[in-house]
């Protein structure tokens, strides 16, 4: 039985904690927030044992076996380190930290503490995607040429929210830009040539807005954009030399649908009454078990090299944060 404890009580930290029963061999014991009342809420509304508000109470805990960090992106890699020190295995929400530089010294770390990590890159491992992944290795749509994919909605626009704020790693490229990047990513098995990017910047100083062309090796295109001021047709198009794959919402995709000159067939996942995080937590757990360091679907080179593209794209739009050292 894996223990596992949140750290950054919030929005997302909430609905993992509601997908969480569904993780066999494990048991979430533990969470910690800066504010007392609102960890104690926390912790009664979803049965957790452990309500911390002091990080060094959390990290004592000798039973706690796992963290998942779930604090605004700037925090990540310094919150990850103190658990990998503290001796934790660790799930790591996106971005995994601010840029590649962090990254890195963040899994050299945990090679030497010998510790599990990994980005908490949910949506590869949810049933659908998984699926669209295998219709493209299949040659479903024959040769791969583009992928096109969009995740944008007009968000909080107050300047204290998370993402509009430049010191806790805000903007539209970090935060939901990460998907239709990482999905280009995941399905070229590989990075971009090429990167061409343009941005609106808000007044607090971060991308509102950030529109991404690049093109891949084999000249496979791509077409990639983010904001948090505009609704966006959020749908992930993969297209191939003969036929077409669509997965509306797909960073949270329970639905895709093949086009082929042989007709259509849609698949449709069981999760409808879940967030489906439980996938990614139920992997964590089963390559702590086998004894893994990394897990294959999400690697620390997959991290490494997304980051990487990250980064290049904010050299593009010349978006750079304080914390960014
Ligand atoms: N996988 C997904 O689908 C998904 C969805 C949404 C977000 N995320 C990721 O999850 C992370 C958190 O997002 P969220 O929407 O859950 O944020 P949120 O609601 O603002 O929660 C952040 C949590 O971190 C804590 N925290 C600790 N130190 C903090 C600091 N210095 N400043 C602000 N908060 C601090 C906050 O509690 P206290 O203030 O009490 O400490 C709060 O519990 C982000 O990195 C985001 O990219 C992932």
């Amino acid at each position: 039985m894996l223990r596992w404890g949140i750290y950054g009580a919030g929005k997302i930290a909430g609905e993992f904690a509601a997908d969480f029963p569904k993780v066999k061999g494990a048991k979430l014991i533990a969470a910690y927030a800066r504010k007392e009342d609102s960890v104690k809420l926390f912790c009664e509304t979803n049965e957790i044992e452990h309500a911390y508000h002091k990080e060094d109470d959390f990290f004592g805990n000798p039973d706690i076996d796992v963290v998942y960090v779930s604090t605004p992106h700037a925090l990540h890699a310094e919150v990850v380190k103190k658990a990998l020190k503290a001796g934790k295995h660790v799930l790591c929400e996106k971005p995994f930290a601010l840029n590649a530089k962090q990254t890195k010294e963040v899994f050299e770390l945990a090679a030497k503490e010998n510790r599990f990590v990994m980005e908490a890159l949910w949506t590869l491992f949810l049933p659908t995607i998984q699926k669209v992944f295998s219709w493209v290795e299949e040659g479903r749509i024959g040769e791969l040429r583009a992928v096109e994919a969009n995740f944008g909605f007009v968000g909080n626009q107050d300047p204290e929210w998370r993402l509009m704020n430049p010191k806790l790693g805000g903007g539209a490229l970090l935060d939901v830009g990460i998907y239709p990047v990482l999905m280009a990513n995941a399905l070229n098995k590989s990075i971009p040539l090429s990167i061409n990017a343009h941005s609106h910047f808000t007044q607090t100083g971060v991308d509102g807005s950030t529109f991404i062309t690049c093109e891949y090796p084999n000249g496979i295109m791509a077409s990639l954009n983010a904001s948090v001021e505009m609704d966006l047709v959020n749908t992930l198009f993969i297209y191939g030399d003969q036929g077409r794959i669509e997965v509306p919402s797909f960073w949270m995709a329970d639905e895709a649908t093949l086009i082929t000159a042989d007709g259509t067939q849609t698949f449709v996942a069981a999760m409808q009454e879940q967030h489906g995080y439980e996938y990614e937590a139920q992997a964590v757990c089963d390559a702590i078990e086998n004894g893994e360091s990394a897990h294959k679907i999400v690697s620390h080179e997959f991290s490494i090299s997304l980051m990487e593209t990250l980064d290049r794209i904010r050299q593009e739009i010349g978006l750079v944060y304080d914390a960014d050292e």
